[in-house]
């Protein structure tokens, strides 16, 4: 029917919080302050309106998706998210695997559950690697050189952290994340105690030249995720960003940010077609996904909806959401007339 990826989420959305426990599922579930940004988010997407074309030869939908030389055979990515095994004893490995299953590419949080190593062992499909600074810059020069050993092909750094948001929903509550699962790519770079939790805190102080340092560290593209503004995805793009994620962090940063749907024409101006640009939140559908193409993005990333699979259906059900959702894309693409993300342009959607 009409609804068929929304209802399939929701149901998928009811088991995870079903199979969770109360707490896990706040944390998945909360956003920063009053929750205006995270309510936004979906409705979002819905305030744009399709101008389809007709007459194509839309027999054959292909949804190949390049970014920066990585190859993907959808253009849903795996949002990067923390602590997987919350959700499934094997953590990020099953993400991977299901990703990579279902074609997608998977971006890594610094804050996973298994070992970078162990990830990129069990990795199906490409993936890239979240960084956040740490106030320990060492800390974080390790793991994106870590990530890269282990088969990352780009560093994603996160740039809307420098304190993380505060989550009323969670405030107060303590997640018992067992001691082998929680930050286990910074343990082993840390000496245990007070220091060593201050060290791995995102650093404050971060200013553009990080972008540089990083990809001379890793070797590595460096794409910045958490930009709102033309302007901001410019001086990323001139301090050397090879790609730009606009996010607002699925809500749980700065409350009362523009909608990601709504900040990503700005955004698409601002780097004016110099590198990739990505963006996120509230992206729960093919048509979703065919607003933020069609305006220009050259990929979209997936992330509670990721976890809700994750949780109910381990690797198998990440490959079966994700592969729900390009189905619908290919779907609503042929309908529109294009038979290629590449075929999609601005002309396709105007404001509601
Ligand atoms: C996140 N997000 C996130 N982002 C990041 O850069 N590093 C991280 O470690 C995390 N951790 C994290 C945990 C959880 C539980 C959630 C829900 C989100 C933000 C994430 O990458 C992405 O921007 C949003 O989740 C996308 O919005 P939707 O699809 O969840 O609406």
């Amino acid at each position: 029917g009409g609804g068929g990826v929304l209802s399939e989420l929701a149901d998928s959305r009811e088991r995870a919080r079903a199979a969770l426990p109360r707490e896990v599922w706040d944390y998945y579930e909360a956003g920063s302050g009053d929750e205006v940004t995270l309510g936004e988010a979906e409705a979002a997407w819905r305030d744009f309106r399709l101008r389809p074309r007709v007459l194509q030869d839309v027999s054959r939908v292909d949804l190949a998706t390049r970014l920066l030389g990585t190859v993907a055979a959808s253009p849903f990515v795996v949002a990067p998210m923390a602590f997987h095994a919350l959700a499934h004893p094997d953590g990020e490995c099953a993400t991977v695997r299901g990703a990579g299953d279902a074609g997608c590419l998977t971006v890594v949080s610094t804050r996973a559950s298994r070992t970078l190593e162990d990830i990129g062992a069990a990795a199906t499909g490409p993936w890239w690697f979240q960084a956040y600074l740490m106030r320990d810059r060492g800390l974080t020069e390790a793991l994106v050189r870590r990530a890269a050993a282990a088969g990352a092909r780009a560093v994603v750094l996160t740039v809307d952290t420098p304190y993380v948001g505060r989550k009323g929903r969670v405030s107060g509550v303590r997640i018992a994340v067992r001691d082998d699962q929680y930050l286990v790519n910074l343990a082993q770079h840390l000496v245990p105690g007070a220091v060593a939790r201050e060290a791995a805190e995102q650093d404050p102080s971060m200013t553009p030249d990080t972008i540089g340092r990083l990809a001379e560290v890793s070797g590595l593209p460096v794409v910045v995720k958490g930009v709102l503004r033309g302007d901001e995805a410019a001086r990323c793009v001139e301090a050397g960003a090879a790609g730009v994620v606009v996010s607002t962090h699925g809500g749980r940063q700065l409350d009362r940010v523009v909608p990601s749907a709504h900040a990503l024409p700005d955004v698409l101006e601002g780097v004016g077609g110099r590198v990739p640009v990505l963006v996120d939140g509230g992206i729960r559908s093919g048509t979703d996904a065919l607003v933020a193409l069609a305006l220009g993005a050259d990929a979209v990333l997936v992330g509670r909806p990721v976890l809700w699979a994750l949780a109910a259906g381990g690797a198998e059900g990440v490959r079966e959401v994700l592969h729900g959702l390009a189905e619908d894309l290919r779907h609503v693409m042929a309908v529109a007339g294009a038979a290629r993300p590449d075929a999609l342009d601005r002309s396709m959607v105007t404001t509601a």
